[in-house]
Order: structure tokens, then sequence, then C-alpha cells
């Protein structure tokens, strides 16, 4: 590997600060079907033609349900010490409701077990947005027994690894699934419309909120979080237009689900729109039942946001500046790269007197991460991209930022979704037809930041 000089230790960061790495099970374990699985909507959706980009499909993904331990053991090679994983709901409940398949909880004790006996501390993703397709048949994220459902997943979760697992990550991105999988389509479940998308964000804020308290209930010394996707928003222009637009996107982008969480209600203010959820649900009395007292709240920022009022634009009248058009570096995916972006959004947060803590629950880039010669993978664009968004963490943290950890988004490269395998973000390379593993550079970097300074 090259040698790089690393701007700052891991001393700087402070000794408490968690160094951790994210995966998800849908994107990593495979085993679609396996010991009892149920199937989720990403297992319907990438069967439907023309949602995935390269047509391919996650039945294997990176078969991280038969390798973890090695994964696992390479988590720990490259100096992390939190892993942080989701638990695939229909594995465990294979209907959503009712039944529990005892495959699917001896799987992840065993994942939970391997993680203890290398001493990382595992962080439990309860929803990495996997619905079980069941529930989606009576209505998904948009039907109000999502919420129970959620619930009675919780509680099983809790139950039975709550003496193991003590730090729990409630939802992962509740804005990325509503948004995509019920605004937009491009996700699972495919469906689109404000009709789909206000219920859905309106159940996942009250199921946040629910999951959180059975967690509180079952497990005595629980440290609870909630992981959210965020972005910078600058507008184009400092034309009132603009300026209206990117408040807007504020609304909707970071504060959507976070605001209720800490007892604001929604920022209906700032987004009118949004006033239809309350409208709507009036009759419930849900607002007492928004709040829930997180320890930490899950912040994963990829890119800042440059938006413009655009008339035309339903709904939402705003449109994104995009990156590639305002000539700043980007990734493979066309995501600007910029660290203040990050720092901008952590000091954001950190302004809300009810966030006690913060912790980057994901952070990473997708680049082609072409194989040298050697057999190397030299991808010295993400080590250039690490340094960055850890330097801008830094900087947080010596402007009174409580910003206690960063987990690096991803240990293997793995499906990305509806790109599918195109977009590499792993610290370790796959070859998805063998399964093999070669740690790339930026592994290395961060084995050298982590171990060795
Ligand atoms: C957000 C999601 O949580 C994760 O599943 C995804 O792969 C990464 N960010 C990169 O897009």
């Amino acid at each position: 590997m090259q040698q790089t000089t690393i701007p700052f230790t891991r001393k700087d960061f402070g000794e408490d600060f968690l160094w951790g790495v994210t995966i998800s099970a849908f994107q990593n374990e495979g085993a679609c079907d396996h010991e009892g699985k149920g199937p989720s909507i990403w297992d319907t959706f990438t069967r439907r033609k023309g949602k995935i980009k390269d047509r391919s499909h996650a039945q294997t993904a990176c078969d991280f349900y038969n390798r973890y331990t090695q994964d696992i053991l390479l988590a720990k090679m490259l100096g992390f010490t939190v892993f942080r994983f989701s638990i695939a709901w229909s594995r465990i409940i294979p209907n959503g409701t009712g039944a529990v398949n005892q495959a699917g909880i001896d799987y992840y004790h065993r994942i939970i077990d391997a993680c203890l006996e290398l001493g990382l501390e595992p962080y439990v993703t309860l929803y990495h947005w996997d619905l079980p397709q069941a529930l989606e048949n009576k209505g998904g994220w948009c039907h109000r027994g999502v919420v129970f459902a959620f619930e009675e997943f919780t509680r099983i979760c809790t139950r039975a690894f709550g003496n193991k697992v003590k730090h729990w990550i409630v939802l992962n991105e509740p804005f990325g699934f509503t948004a995509l999988g019920y605004m937009l389509g491009v996700h699972a479940p495919g469906k689109f419309g404000l009709s789909y998308f206000l219920p859905a964000v309106h159940h996942a804020v009250l199921a946040q909120a629910e999951s959180g308290r059975v967690i509180r209930d079952e497990v005595a010394g629980a440290v609870i979080g909630t992981a959210l996707s965020c972005s910078q928003i600058i507008p184009f222009t400092n034309n009132e237009n603009d300026m209206r637009a990117a408040r807007r996107a504020d609304a909707l982008f970071n504060r959507l689900f976070l605001e209720p969480a800490l007892g604001m209600g929604y920022p209906a203010n700032d987004f009118p729109l949004l006033k239809r959820i309350e409208r709507r649900y009036a009759l419930w009395r849900d607002w007492d039942k928004l709040p829930f007292d997180f320890d930490f709240i899950g912040v994963q920022n990829y890119f800042p946001l440059v938006v413009k009022h655009n008339a035309f634009m339903p709904v939402v009248n705003i449109s994104e500046v995009k990156a590639k058009s305002r000539n700043v570096p980007v990734t493979a995916l066309g995501w600007e790269i910029n660290g203040n972006g990050l720092y901008e959004i952590l000091k954001q947060f950190a302004a809300y007197p009810a966030i006690r803590k913060l912790i980057v629950t994901e952070g990473g880039a997708a680049f082609p991460d072409l194989r040298a010669e050697n057999g190397a993978i030299a991808d010295h664009d993400r080590i250039a991209y690490y340094q960055e968004y850890l330097s801008a963490v830094l900087r947080a943290k010596s402007a009174g930022v409580p910003v206690d950890g960063y987990f690096a988004w991803t240990l293997t490269d793995n499906f990305e979704w509806a790109e599918g395998y195109r977009a590499r973000f792993g610290l370790v390379h796959v070859n998805f037809e063998t399964q093999q593993r070669t740690i790339k550079d930026s592994g290395y970097w961060f084995r050298k930041l982590l171990l060795e300074e």
C-alpha cells in the first residue's frame, strides 16, 4: 500500500470515541429464503423488471449469512471496535407478525457472539428497509398496523438478544425508505405519490418512538438511537424564492423525522404540505406518542445539497442543482464530496437542546476501485474522502459538537439497492463471482489509523 500521512491520529478523537463499521441484512446476507426466512419487499422488488440498474438481485449478495465469521474478523483486523448490522425482520418473523422462526433467532445469536468474542460491540439496527412482504400486502408503512407489528418485532428481538446487546438503532434512514419507496417508487415497494408517502412518514415516526419505548422497557441499560439521513442545504442564490426552497428542503430532508422525535412536531411551518399529516391524524391524538428520548441520534451524511425554487416541480417546488453541473468533485454515484457539509450538519443537529449525543452511524463513498496489476485495490480517492470527512468530525468536536463516534459505510462491497453491485462502497473488495475478499488500501488506511498510531 502506498504510504500516506494521516493528518490526525486516533488519539485526537479521544479515548472514548467509537470506531465502527456498518453493514445491513439485505445488502449483505443473501440466503434470502434459507432456514425459514420469509420474503421481504426487497426480495419482491428485485424480481421486478427494470428496477435494479445492473439487473442484479441479492439472493446471495456477499453471502454474509455463511461468511459472517470471516467478515466480522475482517472488521476486527481493520481496527474497528463497533460492528453495526441489521436484523432481517422476516428472518425472525417470516410473516411480519405471529410465528417466530427460531433458526433466525439462532443465526443472530451467532453473529452477536462472533462480535463479542472478538471484543466488537454490536450495534443492532432493527429496520434497514427490508419490510416483510406479508406486511406490505396489508399496506406496509401506509397501514397503521405496521406500528404494532414493529413493536412486536422489537419486543421479540430485545427479549432474545437484550442480555447481550445494549446498543440499539431503531430505524435506518426513515426519510430514505419513505421517500424512495413510497413517494418516488424507485425503491421497494415501488409506490409513488403523496397518498402513500404521508401516511408512511407518519407511521414511521410513530414506530420510531414506540419501538424506542419497547427497548427502554425490555433492556436494562440500553443505549438507544435512530439513524437519520441528512444534508447541509445550500440555496443556489440568495433570492427569496431559493431561500424559501432551501427551508422547505431542510424541513423535508433534515427535520421531518428528527423534530417530532424531539417533541417539536412536524416542521409544517417551513413545509406547509406537512399540515396534511397533522389534519389527517388529528383524530388519532398521536402527537404525544411521537417523541422519544433517544440517547443518541445517528447522523448519515454523504453530500450537501444545493437547491433552487422550481415552480414546475410537483409538490415540493424544489429542484436540486446537481453536483456535476457545479464542477465540484464527485463520487462514482455523482454525489458531491464535501466534508464541510458534514461539519455544518453536525453543528445544525447539535444546536437542538434535546439532542444529547451524535454518532456518525454511516459515512463512505462509492468509487470504481480498479484492481492494480499487483492485485491491490489502490482506492486513494476513498482514503482522501475519509480524511476529509473525519477532519470535519474533528473540527466539529473542537467546536463543541457532542459527536462520539464514526462508523464507516461499509465493510465489504455489497448490494447498493437500485444501483445493484456497480456502486462499491466497501473497505474490502468483493469478487461477486467467487466471493473472494481483498482488503482495499482504504481498509489498510483505517487499520493504520486505528491500530498503528
Ligand atoms: C444509506 C443506507 O443506509 C445504506 O443502506 C446505503 O447503502 C448507503 N447509505 C449508501 O447509499
